[in-house]
């Protein structure tokens, strides 16, 4: 098979949700339908549990289980489809936002009840920065939520992007009957099933057909007829270009546990979502027909096993083929390295592969080389770029505890920053470190991995920030001033970009009003723009 046709079968995407919403419930139904899983429950299993926020000991150990369901591969309809799995717990954030890099599209679950949360609009904030095409499933029919027209104006609202229902239910909660499909014109009818994968599915293509009637009864059937009419009076047809560009976003409705509505999203994903698409790089846009090699690692996991300190690099393949056994170039160490048992993650088993194409995700065996951002590629002197770092939460200065354990200390602690666990400022004078992260478990691990893995102590001292702003000018002058005046508040991150760590929102504003030459980013990515 060709190149082209290889990237033209691929479709790579992220499921986001706030956390209970529905996500792994719809991941593995999804992995139902293409034969990757034979029973519901295998992916549940893996999930890293909400109520453990204080036994980080127990995530990691789950987040090591997890390896293997990071990334999921089926066939499907004639595509492969790659799902990378993106931790819902909000102390894993930084690692979602990367992950969303690395995908070409992302399906967003809602929970019928609880409408858009906080984590959605963070998540869909980042699909929003790079225009990701974005499919919402609205999940939990089976139950009473909020009314369907209201859900749709706070989608649109608090999400920021227009929508446009390709699916529509009659009822909810006791009363649900099933969908209406307005992309097909035809109606699923709803029964509670939560492991298989049939449904009944009833040709209408005119609603006033009085079958719709018989089936769902009189009022349900009137109700639907109503709101259909009242869809294609307010909302344009479904635009796909649209869809691809990020500005609109098709909702289907249905109830992940009851493997209801799954099938139509599918199905409907399948047909219109984007193939690979190119990256951005330093030096030019890199498209997936570009026939030489070219990837970048957007996550890194490392090995639980402390006598075992090796990682894996989750590798993107932007264009062309990989091959294993062949030299390719790492680009930020300038160094030729190949990889003689790169895995690829095939219904959940990790298998050795010979070659892979855009869109795929393989696994990199790696004994410390990669940091998250890095690129391999066949010789040329381009990164990739965007994979932003935003600003995280809470801080801490580290301190070291055990001063005959200094080298270690650094070295761990860089270590895992390339990992991406958490971010490192440094501050002057004394080079002092302080910690960003966006939870509180976070810490925890760090701590724990650097007494086990690498045998140093340390002591994490709360630091009373609120942000940390990466700064950018043209005005030297300003920026020297600032520097001067808020000494206290500057610090580098590991790319040695100036830093302001402000205490509070006033203070940031007040900043933003008092140095109105220097701007404020909230996240790494304006590096994207400045190039
Ligand atoms: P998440 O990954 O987004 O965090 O959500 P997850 O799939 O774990 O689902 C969160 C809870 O919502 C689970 O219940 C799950 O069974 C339930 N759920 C998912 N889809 C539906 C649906 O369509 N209808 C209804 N009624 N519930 C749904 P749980 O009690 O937390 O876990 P479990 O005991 O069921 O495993």
């Amino acid at each position: 098979m060709s190149i082209a046709s290889e990237i033209e079968k691929r479709r790579t995407f992220g499921i986001i949700s706030h956390p209970d919403a529905g996500k792994t419930t719809l991941t593995e139904k999804l992995l139902l339908f293409g034969g990757a899983i034979q029973s519901a429950g295998a992916v549940k299993n893996n999930k890293i549990k909400k109520t453990a926020t204080s036994d980080f000991m127990e995530i990691e150990k789950q987040r090591g289980i997890s390896v293997a369901t990071s990334v999921m591969a089926f066939h499907y309809s004639g595509k492969q489809i790659n799902i990378l799995d993106t931790p819902g717990h909000k102390d894993f954030a930084e690692d979602t936002f990367r992950t969303l890099t690395a995908v070409d599209s992302v399906i967003l679950v809602v929970d019928v009840a609880n409408g858009v949360e906080a984590q959605t609009e963070r998540l869909m904030e980042v699909c929003r920065m790079r225009n990701t095409p974005v499919i919402i499933f609205i999940n939990k029919l089976d139950r009473d939520g909020k009314e369907s027209f209201d859900l749709l104006d706070e989608l649109e609202s608090k999400l920021n992007i227009r929508v446009r229902p390709l699916t529509w239910p009659i009822g909810m909660g006791d009363r649900f009957k099933g969908v209406y499909n307005l992309y097909r014109e035809n109606l699923n009818l709803f029964q509670g099933n939560k492991t298989g994968i049939s449904d009944e599915i009833v040709p209408i293509q005119d609603l006033s057909d009085p079958q719709l009637d018989e089936l769902v009864g009189e009022e349900p059937a009137a109700e639907l007829r109503e709101e259909v009419e009242m869809i294609e009076g307010v909302y344009d047809p479904f635009n796909q270009d649209e869809y691809l560009a990020g500005e609109l976003a098709p909702v289907f409705f249905g109830s992940a546990m009851n493997n209801f509505g799954v099938q139509e999203l599918l199905d409907t994903f399948c047909e219109i979502s984007p193939a690979p698409r190119g990256r951005e790089t330093d030096l030019r846009k890199i498209e997936p027909t570009d026939s030489k090699f070219s990837g970048f690692v957007f996550k890194i996991h490392a090995n639980l096993d402390p006598k075992h300190r090796d990682r894996i690099a989750f590798l993107r393949i932007v264009s062309g083929k990989f091959e294993r056994n062949t030299f390719y170039k790492h680009v930020r160490l300038d160094k030729k390295m190949k990889f003689p048992n790169p895995t690829s993650f095939m219904a959940q088993d990790k298998s050795v592969i010979d070659e892979a194409y855009p869109g795929d995700v393989i696994g990199l065996y790696d004994s410390g080389n990669f940091k998250i951002g890095d690129t391999l590629n066949e010789g040329e002197n381009f990164m990739f770029k965007g994979i932003p770092s935003f600003s995280p939460e809470m801080f801490m200065e580290l301190e070291n505890q055990d001063p005959m354990k200094s080298k270690q200390l650094d070295k761990g602690i860089r270590q895992l920053m390339d990992e991406g666990v958490a971010q490192l400022f440094i501050q002057q004078p004394g080079n002092r470190k302080i910690v960003g992260t966006v939870g509180q478990l976070q810490f925890e691990v760090i701590n724990y991995r650097l007494e086990h893995e690498y045998g140093a102590k340390c002591r994490f001292v709360p630091k009373n920030f609120f942000k940390a702003c990466w700064i950018t000018t043209d005005n030297e002058e300003q920026l020297e001033e600032f520097k001067r005046a808020k000494t206290r508040y500057i610090a580098k991150d590991k790319e040695d970009n100036l830093v302001f760590l402000a205490e509070t929102q006033f203070l940031l504003t007040m900043a933003e009003q008092d140095y109105p030459d220097i701007t404020f980013h909230k996240t790494s990515e304006f590096k994207l723009e400045q190039v």
